[in-house]
């Protein structure tokens, strides 16, 4: 895969997506973001990812923002039209079957820390900085911002960020559930392959029913959430994983998956 402002690597079953224009901290403008679409179309499709990884190039930022010079001239339909774009590119990365993981290794803001928001959970080392600085350049977030860090962390906390505007860091991201865990800067990538594998190995139909059962689940009320948890479950008793899992299980040794 080549792409001007996207580096794409595959270790093992992982795809590892990193965000590639350093000299303005990864900030997205139109392109990065067509680009990021396709990567993602490409990933859903190869058999030979189970698990994606979203990073950023360098050690300063996983993502800036938006990209602001770009930006700076928009009209309102163009504005508007950047905007719809980036949902659209975040809303494939959500609904992707396969679990993506954010490795936040820097700043995260605005579009940033949608981007991040946008994957199944996020994993920061002690460098990430989070934020939704948008109101101070007197725009709204714009690609998810003001619905998924409501979602996140309760429109309470979601308000008082973007109200303001203020950075975190990533301790406070931690404490406040934005993230899953703060490592050593070199420990991050590790530390999320590592997770990536432990994923891998498991039963894929299953983990990618488990991500869909979470992810409509949250958009419906408890009892229809149970029955489409129902359906997932009786659905995977038409797999060979499941009949190899329990196999296993009982014959006391790892199961050999196949994702089928
Ligand atoms: C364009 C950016 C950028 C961005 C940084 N740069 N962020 N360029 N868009 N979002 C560029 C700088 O202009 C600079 O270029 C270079 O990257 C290094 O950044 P510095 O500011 O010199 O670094 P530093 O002093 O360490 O400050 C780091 C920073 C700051 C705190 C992250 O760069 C910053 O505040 N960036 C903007 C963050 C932001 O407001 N993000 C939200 C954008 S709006 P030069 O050429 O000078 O070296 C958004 C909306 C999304 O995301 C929805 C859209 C529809």
């Amino acid at each position: 895969m080549d792409f001007q402002n996207i580096l794409v690597e595959k270790k093992d079953k992982t795809a590892i997506v990193t965000i590639n224009r350093p000299k303005v901290l990864n900030a997205l403008n139109h392109e990065t973001l067509v680009e990021l679409g396709e990567v993602i179309h490409l990933l859903e499709r190869d058999d030979e990812v189970d698990v994606v990884i979203i990073t950023g190039a360098g050690d300063k930022a996983f993502v800036a923002g938006a990209d602001i010079a770009y930006m700076q001239n928009l009209t309102a339909i163009e504005g508007r039209a950047f905007g719809i774009l980036g949902n659209k590119v975040f809303r494939s990365i959500e609904q992707m079957s396969k679990p993506v993981i954010a490795a936040v290794n820097g700043f995260a803001l605005g579009g940033g820390c949608e981007l991040a928001m946008c994957c199944d959970f996020r994993l920061a080392s002690k460098r990430a900085r989070f934020g939704q600085p948008e109101v101070g350049l007197g725009i709204t977030p714009g690609f998810g911002g003001t619905q998924r860090l409501a979602r996140l962390v309760g429109p309470g906390m979601a308000k008082q960020l973007l109200f303001t505007g203020q950075t975190i860091d990533a301790e406070e991201a931690l404490r406040i559930g934005l993230v899953n865990m703060v490592t050593e800067p070199e420990d991050l990538m590790p530390k999320v392959l590592e997770i990536a594998n432990t994923i891998s190995q498991k039963g894929q139909l299953a983990v990618r029913l488990c991500k869909a059962a979470v992810n409509e689940g949250m958009q419906t009320d408890i009892d229809r959430g149970i029955a489409i948890e129902a359906d997932a479950f009786g659905l995977c008793f038409s797999t060979s994983d499941q009949k190899e899992g329990m196999l296993a299980f009982l014959e006391k040794r790892q199961p050999r998956f196949t994702g089928r």
